[in-house]
């Protein structure tokens, strides 16, 4: 099956209303495209549980701040549709700028401070104002019952599902598990702007979790300031890494917990030469957070 490919919202709402009306369940897969095994592990759990699944591919000028990678963001819709074709998904949204935000748009949904300013953005202010607004005009056009996320993006997951609690919107929010290659990295389109050297030390996010991990669970360290500077000393073991956060938080509020007693979420964002990659690991006696599909 090719999947069918639409760059206009009409399109989309047509397509999702006809489904409705044999009674499929929506499932949908929101996504920035450069698709790979983490992406398909969400459209592989939405076709599971749904009948029809529309994914969007759209590289969202409005989470980026000025200094950021929108323009050299990488851009594979042909492979991505290949990708969607092979898994079985129904409809691509692949909206052009101005189909998303037409001349005179004025209107965004801004997470509070709180929640959107810490962690991830204290250095990208902008950025889950973006994505807020993005993801919410997205379940407006394609009005799904359940929706997609990974873990890997922990504090935009947080963040989705408090906008879908306060603004009472009808879809349910799946949190999967993060996909790692095979050295425990997590599985992420920048992975390609590393070079090889790169490559090699990006490794060093998903060690310092492991230790936190290692510390909390098995030698009952529950003091938060050990477990960061544990992972600061895996960093500071690799010469092309440079934290930019290392937080040990509340996994609803994302606070920073003074003392790991339930459970609590290790985090971390490092640039690894000039690439910025995040990660978390939940530390708890129990598996990492969102059941397996
Ligand atoms: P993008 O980075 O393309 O990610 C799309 C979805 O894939 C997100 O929910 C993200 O958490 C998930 N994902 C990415 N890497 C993953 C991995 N290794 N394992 C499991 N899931 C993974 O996140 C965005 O796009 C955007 O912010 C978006 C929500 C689409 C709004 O523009």
């Amino acid at each position: 099956m090719t999947t069918r490919l639409v760059t206009r919202i009409a399109d989309v709402k047509r397509e999702v209303a006809r489904a409705r009306a044999r009674g499929d369940k929506i499932g949908f897969v929101p996504t920035m495209g450069a698709l790979h095994s983490g992406h398909l592990s969400l459209m592989k759990c939405a076709l599971k549980e749904c009948r029809y699944v529309v994914v969007s591919i759209f590289v969202n000028p409005t989470q980026f701040g000025p200094k950021e990678d929108y323009r050299k963001y990488p851009r594979t819709l042909g492979e991505d549709r290949r990708l969607c074709s092979e898994a079985g998904v129904h409809l691509i949204f692949a909206p052009k700028v101005n189909e998303m935000y037409p001349s005179g748009f004025a209107t965004y949904v801004t997470p509070e401070k709180f929640l959107a300013g810490r962690l991830c953005g204290e250095s990208r202010p902008e950025h889950f104002r973006g994505v807020d607004t993005v993801v919410l005009k997205l379940f407006n056009i394609a009005m799904p019952d359940a929706a997609y996320f990974g873990q890997k993006d922990y504090q935009q997951s947080v963040i989705i599902r408090r906008m879908v609690c306060d603004l009472n919107l009808n879809v349910r929010i799946r949190v999967l598990p993060t996909v790692r290659e095979k050295d425990g990295l997590a599985v992420s389109s920048r992975n390609r702007y590393l070079s090889s050297g790169e490559s090699k030390q990006a490794v060093c996010l998903y060690l310092a979790l492991q230790r936190a991990r290692e510390l909390a669970q098995k030698e009952g360290v529950t003091d938060a300031a050990k477990l960061k500077d544990a992972m600061r000393r895996v960093i500071a073991k690799y010469d092309l890494a440079k934290i930019n956060y290392a937080d040990i938080v509340h996994p609803q509020t994302l606070e920073s917990v003074k003392t790991v007693s339930g459970e609590a979420v290790a985090t971390l964002a490092v640039f690894v030469g000039g690439t910025r990659l995040i990660d978390n690991i939940v530390l708890s006696p129990r598996k990492e957070k969102g059941k397996r599909c």
